[in-house]
């Protein structure tokens, strides 16, 4: 197992020591974990926007595959790892005093920021550890449990990097816009019959685009010094029902989208599935759907413009440029065999 040159003595420190305490005027490369990109990808977007500004990285990939390729060709180094394997973990934190700890939605979120603590806290010499989380975690506590399991996760791996008394950000977006909820299954209903049909009930919500996100953590990961919060709360510009989130993506396409409020059943049973998420993040969806009607997402922060400087993108915007995923292409069949009951 490799250790970090910035480790003592025998190149372990004991339980709490060398954690946050041992700023080297040289920083050494970013590490960034997760960055071969998937579902929001911001991992991929931290690296873009880190090596435009000039900053050292080294990016961790899950996979040796044409995304670690693509990587490559950043002129970025890429470590192939597992988060869950400490030694993986050591080989790409060697010589890293800051790094972004983020991967895909995944039964095993809890195994891996265990391991990334562990391994960070026993080689010392991390600066800033910038770790992805949720929104929702701002409203859980010890005994809740009506979460979906990844929240409970992000939860839980909260509570773990804060004891290791690392020196950590933790990054809690809302949903993403990138989220099927709002981009792949949105689109199969709007491409179907111009409809964002969706369990949401009167909720609001704010989604926020995956590029805002990485903003963020890069401007954490670059000027640490700058931004000190031990919590970054994230969401879009506006939280809004669905009817008024329905007239954005109307703006954006130059046609009408209508919001209907579907029965989840119905949709849980019809849509949902189509979205070809194996359970666990099948599971985390329909919590997700659960709470917008619940009014859980109602939230509205103002963290991304405080961070980066720049207010964050609305859904009209983000919508514009996804323009071709909501646009019907001839022969293609939508899914849903009929359109979901209204409420
Ligand atoms: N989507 C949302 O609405 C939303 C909102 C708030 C917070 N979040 C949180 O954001 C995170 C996902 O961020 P994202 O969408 O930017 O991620 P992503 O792009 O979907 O995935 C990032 C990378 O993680 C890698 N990965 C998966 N398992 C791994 C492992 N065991 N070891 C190493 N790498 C692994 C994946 O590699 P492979 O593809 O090769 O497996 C993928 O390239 C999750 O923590 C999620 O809870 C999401």
């Amino acid at each position: 197992m490799p250790r970090s040159p910035r480790a003592g003595g025998d190149g372990w420190t004991s339980a709490g020591e060398g954690a946050g305490d041992d700023v080297s005027p040289d920083a050494g490369p970013v590490l960034v974990t997760g960055a071969a990109g998937g579902l929001g990808g911001v991992g991929r977007m931290v690296v873009e926007l880190l090596v435009a500004r000039s900053v050292p990285v080294r990016a961790m990939a899950h996979r040796d595959d044409e995304r670690a390729a693509a990587l490559r060709g950043l002129g970025v180094p890429v470590v192939v790892g597992d988060l869950t394997r400490p030694d993986d973990v050591a080989r790409a934190l060697d010589g890293c005093r800051r790094m972004y700890f983020a991967m895909s939605v995944s039964p095993d979120y809890l195994e891996a920021a265990a391991t990334v603590a562990t391994v960070a806290r026993a080689t010392g010499g991390l600066e800033r550890l910038v770790a992805m989380s949720q929104l929702t975690v701002s409203q859980m506590n010890p005994l809740r449990t009506r979460e979906s399991h990844q929240q409970r996760l992000h939860w839980l791996s909260e509570q773990v990097l804060d004891w290791s008394g690392l020196p950590v950000a933790h990054v809690r977006p809302t949903a993403f816009c990138e989220n099927p909820l709002f981009l792949s299954l949105a689109a199969h209903s709007i491409r179907r019959d111009g409809t964002l049909s969706l369990p949401f009930g009167a909720g609001r919500t704010s989604p926020v685009a995956a590029r805002d996100v990485a903003r963020v953590v890069a401007a954490l990961l670059a000027d640490p010094e700058a931004h000190r919060e031990h919590v970054y709360e994230l969401t879009g510009p506006r939280a809004q029902d669905m009817s008024a989130v329905a007239e954005e993506y109307s703006r954006a396409l130059g046609r009408t989208v209508s919001y209907v409020d579907v029965a989840p059943d119905w949709w849980s049973r019809e849509i949902l599935p189509a979205a070809g998420l194996p359970p666990f993040a099948q599971q985390h969806l329909l919590t997700l759907a659960r709470m917008h009607r619940e009014n859980r997402f109602d939230r509205l922060t103002r963290t991304v413009e405080q961070v980066t400087g720049l207010p964050a993108q609305t859904i009209e915007a983000f919508v514009a440029e996804h323009r071709a995923a909501f646009t019907p292409v001839a022969g293609r069949r939508p899914v849903g065999a009929t359109p979901g009951p209204g409420r």
